[in-house]
């Protein structure tokens, strides 16, 4: 390692701030490259705090315009200093007083897009989790919590619309052709929640009348000519303002509720209190530009970001070990409502799709950390789906564990003690210990223990006295820094199916409540009084995020995928059946054998298209196969993900020539001619026309080209033109050309829709794909300085291309580190989430591996690398 390791920041070594900030009044003046910043902060010292100590505000990138001012008077060069992380002041006086400062800034140049940055026609600002500080000098930490005043001004042609945090109070004309807007937050707030916007914008605006019959003005400010596509995202907008009222009875408190989508955005949005920002992705949709899945993310991220204005704004974290306190909270509410919006069952599903995917392969690999980690270098990258989505699970489970009733009570405790305040884990656990008289210390352990939970589960029969027993085993694997580890409490939603299919009636063993409490590291529970031999189904509604073995037999999972009573599992018995089989194959293919295929498996495919009851959009999940990841997470070491490839596309095609005749017919009897609607119903069966499109074109022959190019061709939305463009991208014919020829046509000029287009041409399994990522880097579609365009191509290169990123020659870890090195020092973060690609090299079999850790040396071995990238290439290749 080249570059200084950067300084580990530790949970334990917590100490409250030594002075408060109660008071800002910051004073912007938006003028080209030579903006500047005054702020005057009423400052006092926190009586928990020690006392007679420096007060050191946070910099980064700023510089002070002149001295700064002490209760107006000029501080002396002695007074103070200035450093390139901090602004000192040696002897502040031991009463409240207020210090003013004021910094230039030079958004045109920033790049890191943290602080203070220009997006196309607009001036606007990211400060979580540091960014203020690149604004001004500040205490910048989220248990410093002030009400502020701001006012801004700008040229009235460059700038016409001026927004901030909280309800505008004055806006005005000034001379030379400029303007100012004032805007007051009356919530106090940490400075990583404040915002500013000032540019030329559309606005779509609407209204929303709260449940105490408040008023408030929604608007979304978008790109000039965009404000049709804005439309959906007001009305998810709307629907998550009653919902949270409805299901948690949280009102909004501010007499706006104002949006603005950027272009250029490192990550999906941000809640700043009552202002969000937002990647415009997740804003702009119209069905010629958007596909279902876009409208469902569009959904769910608007409904994250307003839920952040209770859990996050109005309740923050105490420090950003805490960050899973605003965020899995959040992320369970925003999924609590899709699935009130759309099917619960499907969005557990694809939850616990992603889930697996992208979390449970973080657990078992280098960059496993606790939900609540411990120690950071970078904060930055610490937004991980384990403090998200594993966070989101946990209190999934608390819930399960304690009840609805308990939970929502637990959830006004919380509400009603913190309100104002910033709060820590334990004292949010603490809310539902006493309202559920529950003792939750071993709960806590989700939040400290990495790792994913191994659940074994075995069983045994006797028939002499109808007694069925359940011997559950778990296991915590180990992870960096973490040998040892504790039994943890998992709660498993579980039932026994008779013969004919039906759940039976279930007591003995604190079970009546169809939930098992394994709190042990070993437990048995016996079930008495049965006919016959139940089939077990397990951990129903992926009530615990572990990861499960049990000997129920291959037709045992049959029986369940035809007759659980729970959509989850039925859908699980089927993914785990094929997964048996797919790893059997890879085996088989290793080996130089064929791929693998059971006829019981497509049986059981033709059965659930026969089945009338099942919905489509259910149906399009059951007959998706576990993926490439999959695979490789279940067989976790000495990975070949060619031969992954071959099997699962084996295994695809043998079920495909199985039930040819039902898919035929099913994708005939989809067909929609009707305008486009993007409701769950619709989107439903659009998926599974795609899905059933892509099982019909597994061969992957002329006849399939033919095929998925009609369906292409005869779209009449974004969503149909993509599923046909993606069965066609893995279609090595003249058709494939002609498509991506096309449908750059199309939207050529329309960066958000090209993104598409490029990622799909990133993710083709075949060895010209680097080559092509290489040649799209010069297309004019392409651009380096914006986030999205790197992710939608060498994001979903590195991502979702197993076969090609992780190419045997290695050129594909060689081309990603290039690009890392390239990028870190204009965008360190999204150069630090490029690198998550790297997740799980040392699972890959020996030649890969090698390369993979050559390209990780060469990254390390550079100068001058960010914390957030030498962070990572740290933790991978300890
Ligand atoms: N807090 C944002 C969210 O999840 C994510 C985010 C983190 C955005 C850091 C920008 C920077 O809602
Ligand atoms: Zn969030």
């Amino acid at each position: 390692m080249r570059s200084e390791e950067p300084r580990s920041v530790r949970l334990s070594e917590y100490r409250p701030p030594d002075y408060l900030i109660d008071q800002v009044d910051l004073d912007v003046v938006l003028d080209g490259d030579k903006t500047l910043v005054t702020s005057v902060l009423e400052i006092r010292p926190n009586p928990e705090g020690r006392s007679n100590v420096p007060l050191v505000l946070d910099g980064d990138e700023i510089t002070l315009a002149g001295p700064p001012l002490l209760d107006n008077d000029e501080l002396t060069p002695e007074a103070y200093v200035e450093t390139p992380q901090a602004l000192r002041i040696h002897m502040p006086p031991k009463r409240a007083f207020s210090l003013k400062i004021t910094t230039k800034l030079d958004p045109a140049k920033n790049t890191k897009l943290m602080g203070l940055y220009r997006s196309g026609a607009a001036y606007c600002t990211q400060c979580e989790a540091e960014g203020f500080r690149r604004i001004t000098y500040f205490i910048d930490r989220p248990d410093v919590l002030s009400t502020y005043r701001v006012r801004i001004e700008a040229g009235r042609k460059e700038a016409p619309v001026l927004l901030s945090n909280g309800n505008p109070v004055e806006a005005g004309l000034l001379p030379n052709g400029r303007h100012y807007a004032v805007w007051d937050d009356p919530w106090p707030k940490p400075c990583y929640l404040f915002a500013l916007v000032g540019g030329d914008l559309g606005v779509v605006r609407d209204s929303f009348v709260t449940v105490s019959g408040r008023h408030v003005g929604l608007a979304i400010y978008v790109e000039h000519g965009k404000e049709d596509r804005a439309s959906y995202a007001m009305d998810a907008l709307k629907r998550s303002m009653k919902w949270d009222e409805d299901v948690f009875g949280r009102e909004y408190d501010l007499q706006v509720f104002n949006i603005v989508a950027v272009s250029d955005f490192n990550m999906g949005a941000m809640e700043n209190k009552g202002l969000n920002v937002f990647n415009d992705k997740y804003v702009l949709a119209s069905g010629d530009t958007a596909t279902d899945g876009d409208y469902a993310g569009i959904e769910a991220v608007i409904a994250h970001e307003y839920f952040h204005n209770w859990t996050g704004n109005r309740i923050t974290c105490r420090d950003w070990f805490q960050l899973c306190l605003k965020e899995g909270l959040t992320v369970f509410r925003d999924q609590e409502f899709t699935a009130d919006m759309r099917s619960r069952p499907v969005e557990r599903i694809s939850d616990v799709r992603g889930l697996r995917a992208i979390q449970f392969v973080e657990d078992a690999g280098p960059f496993a950390h606790p939900v609540r980690p411990d120690t950071y270098r970078e904060i930055n990258n610490f937004y991980t789906a384990t403090v998200y989505e594993k966070g989101a699970e946990v209190i999934r489970m608390l819930q399960a564990l304690i009840g609805r009733d308990a939970f929502r009570l637990g959830m006004e405790f919380y509400f009603s003690r913190h309100d104002g305040r910033a709060a820590t884990i334990e004292e949010f656990i603490a809310c539902f210990a006493d309202a559920s008289a529950t003792d939750l210390s071993q709960f806590l352990l989700w939040y400290s223990q990495a790792g994913t939970p191994e659940v074994a589960a075995t069983s045994s029969w006797d028939e002499d006295t109808g007694t069925y027993t359940l011997n559950l085993l778990q296991t915590v694997p180990k992870t960096p820094g973490q040998d040892i580890k504790k039994p943890m409490v998992i709660p498993l939603a579980f039932g026994l199916l008779g013969m004919d299919g039906e759940d039976l009636p279930i007591g003995g063993d604190n079970a009546e409540s169809g939930l098992i409490v394994l709190n042990k590291a070993e437990h048995s529970f016996a079930f008495r009084g049965l006919n016959s031999r139940p089939v077990l189904s397990i951990n129903r509604t992926f009530s615990a995020p572990v990861k499960l073995t049990t000997d129920l037999t291959e037709n045992d999972l049959f029986f369940l995928a035809r007759y659980d009573s729970d959509p989850f599992n039925r859908w699980q018995a089927l993914q785990t059946a094929a997964l048996r089989v797919l790893i059997r194959s890879v085996h088989a293919v290793r080996g130089g054998n064929r791929p693998l295929n059971d006829p019981r498996l497509a049986e059981a495919f033709a059965s659930a298209i026969a089945d009338p009851e099942i919905d489509p959009a259910l149906l399009a999940q059951l007959l998706a196969l576990p993926s490439e990841t999959d695979i490789a997470r279940e067989i976790g070491n000495d990975v070949d993900p060619d031969a992954i490839y071959a099997a699962r596309i084996g295994l695809k095609r043998a079920l495909a020539r199985f039930v040819r005749g039902a898919l035929a017919d099913l994708y005939r009897g989809l067909v929609n001619d009707g305008p486009y609607s993007p409701d769950a119903r619709a989107a439903g069966r659009r998926a599974l026309r795609a899905t059933a499109l892509d099982l019909i074109c597994a061969e992957q022959d002329d006849a399939s080209a033919m095929l998925a190019f009609a369906h292409y061709s005869a779209a009449n939305n974004m969503t149909d033109r993509m599923s046909g463009l993606a069965v066609l991208s893995g279609i090595d014919r003249p058709e494939r050309d002609q498509a991506f020829a096309d449908f750059y046509k199309r939207h050529k000029g329309d960066a958000l829709v090209l993104d598409k287009w490029l990622s799909l041409q990133a993710v083709i399994p075949e060895a010209g794909t680097l080559d092509r990522v290489r040649r799209l880097m010069k297309h004019e579609a392409f651009s380096m300085a914006n986030p999205n365009r790197v992710r939608a191509l060498i994001g979903a290169f590195a991502a979702s291309n197993p076969t090609q990123f992780n190419r045997a020659d290695g050129a594909g870890f060689d081309f990603l580190a290039d690009i890392v090195i390239d990028l870190d020092p204009k965008n360190p973060q999204v150069a630090a989430r490029l690198l998550g690609a790297f997740r799980s090299w040392r699972a890959l079999e020996p030649g890969r591996r090698g390369r993979a850790e050559f390209a990780l040396k060469r990254i390390a071995a550079t100068d001058k690398l960010s914390p957030d990238v030498s962070d990572l290439v740290i933790r991978a290749l300890a």
